[in-house]
């Protein structure tokens, strides 16, 4: 018998490891006219705006209502992210350590169950909305939002 707990960690081992390599493929997402890497500034706030920000919204309240409470521009991109242009990885997001596929966060009993979901929804979701690929040599990956010490490979 394994225990529940550490089924659960292996599952997310698992999972770790059967996603990394590229998803997803380049498309024009839902609601654009074009491309992501194709829009201006302009049309990338007001696509964030319309489409990412209420999606992912909806998201992350469903995994934790308390926590994301209130949800906007800045709970991705930081308190300064209209001086900092919007630019990722947000310096106010938890800096994440990437070695053994990111063990740190997976074994810490506090991380765990976010660190899953960041995997499973949050990062698929994230590049299905944009229309880009995603998971590691993807466009969105963990390190597209979080800080990284040591740097990722
Ligand atoms: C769920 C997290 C999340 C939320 C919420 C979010 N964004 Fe973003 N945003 C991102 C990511 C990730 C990127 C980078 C995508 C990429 O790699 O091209 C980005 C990119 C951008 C860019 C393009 C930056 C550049 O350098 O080209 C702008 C502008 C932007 N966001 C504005 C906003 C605005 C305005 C809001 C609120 C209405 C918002 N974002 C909400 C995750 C988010
Ligand atoms: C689209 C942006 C985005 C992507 C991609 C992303 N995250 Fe996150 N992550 C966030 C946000 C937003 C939070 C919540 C921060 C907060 O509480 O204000 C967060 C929180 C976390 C936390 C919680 C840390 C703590 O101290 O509580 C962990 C762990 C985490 N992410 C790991 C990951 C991992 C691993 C990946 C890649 C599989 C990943 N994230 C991908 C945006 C992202």
């Amino acid at each position: 018998m394994v225990a529940p707990r550490v089924l659960a960690h292996l599952l997310l081992a698992g999972s770790l490891l059967v996603s990394a390599c590229r998803m997803g493929r380049m498309t024009v997402p839902e609601g654009a006219e074009k491309p992501w890497d194709d829009m201006d500034r302009g049309e990338r706030a007001a696509f964030m705006a319309q489409i990412v920000l209420p999606r992912m919204r909806e998201v992350f309240q469903a995994f934790d209502p308390e926590r994301f409470a209130d949800f906007d521009c800045t709970t991705c991109h930081g308190k300064d992210a209209k001086a900092r242009g919007f630019a990722m990885p947000s310096p106010d997001l938890p800096v994440l350590d990437p070695r053994g596929i990111y063990r740190k966060h997976r074994k810490d009993p506090a991380q765990h169950a976010i660190a899953d979901f960041m995997w499973k929804e949050v990062q698929p979701e994230m590049g299905r909305l944009l229309g880009v690929t995603y998971g590691p040599k993807g466009r969105i990956d963990c390190a597209t939002c979080h800080p990284h010490d040591p740097a990722p490979r």
